[in-house]
């Protein structure tokens, strides 16, 4: 799948497959054709595409309400409804986003419709490569890294093998200012599953890790509970009662950064 390719609406493409199945319209016949496909394959993959969203969703309200107003979503996707600014801005209406992904179709929608929103970028990135993010200056211009920033690494990291993915997510976290957060999530599922979903796709390839890897990523920063867990049972501030996990889910936490040693 054709993710960093140049716009081309004959093949499909993670963002507008990811599009469709959050029930959004930003998608092609081609993506639809795939999106179908797997979900013939993998019937719950829409499910756990919008179970993923409302992880993310409660995540980013979570760090809101505990002060953060600066927020990094790196592979952000086609805008859908209630992004990562709409919540900070319930929670902090000063907050700041800088939407990041290495998609030309996500950027060109993300600057027709983000954009406009005060304190909203949307920056060109690859993920596998942390550094040019954090250095970027459309990025730095309007993200502060010398204060608490939130990184949002949400169902981008499955698509490296698990020590590159804890490469990226140790730039990130070297970069942040202590009181600092990261977001991640990942899809999982048992690894036969796994591969024969990742089959359906042309050229992404997507790694299941395990919780306890997933876990590494986070390092040395303190992991909100219950730690990694599969997305539906991650409550945060949510009253709402834990649901159990599925065999396949997607699985995620939330680390906050914790005060340099004096
Ligand atoms: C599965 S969607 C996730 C969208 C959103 N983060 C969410 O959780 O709903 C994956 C997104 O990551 C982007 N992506 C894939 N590989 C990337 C890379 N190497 N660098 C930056 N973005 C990437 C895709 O373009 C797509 O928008």
């Amino acid at each position: 799948m054709g993710s960093a390719d140049p716009f081309d609406p004959t093949r499909p493409n993670v963002a507008r497959v990811w599009d469709y199945w959050l029930g959004g319209k930003d998608n092609f016949a081609v993506d639809r054709e795939l999106a179908e496909k797997m979900l013939a394959l993998h019937p719950a993959s829409a499910q756990m595409a919008r179970e993923n969203r409302a992880f993310l969703r409660r995540a980013v309200r979570y760090v809101a309400a505990r002060g953060v107003e600066q927020f990094i979503d790196v592979g952000a996707g086609l805008p859908t409804a209630l992004n990562t600014h709409d919540i900070a801005h319930g929670v902090t209406p000063g907050a700041r986003v800088a939407y990041v992904d290495n998609d030309p179709v996500v950027i060109a929608h993300g600057r027709t419709l983000l954009a406009r929103s005060p304190g909203v970028t949307v920056v060109p990135g690859d993920v596998r490569d942390p550094r040019a993010i954090v250095t970027d200056p459309e990025l730095t211009d309007l993200v502060d890294l010398s204060e608490p920033v939130c990184v949002i690494l949400s169902a981008i990291l499955h698509f490296s093998d698990a020590a590159t993915a804890r490469d990226i997510a140790s730039v990130f976290i070297d970069a942040m200012a202590p009181g600092s957060y990261l977001i991640v999530s990942v899809g999982s599922g048992a690894p036969r599953e796994g591969n024969r979903f990742a089959s359906a796709y042309t050229a992404a390839r997507i790694h299941i890790h395990s919780r306890a890897e997933v876990t590494t990523f986070f390092a040395d920063l303190d992991l909100v509970p219950p730690g990694v867990a599969p997305v539906r049972c991650w409550q945060g501030d949510d009253p709402a009662p834990a649901r159990p996990p599925r065999s396949a889910s997607f699985l995620g936490g939330v680390g906050r950064k914790p005060a340099r040693p004096v």
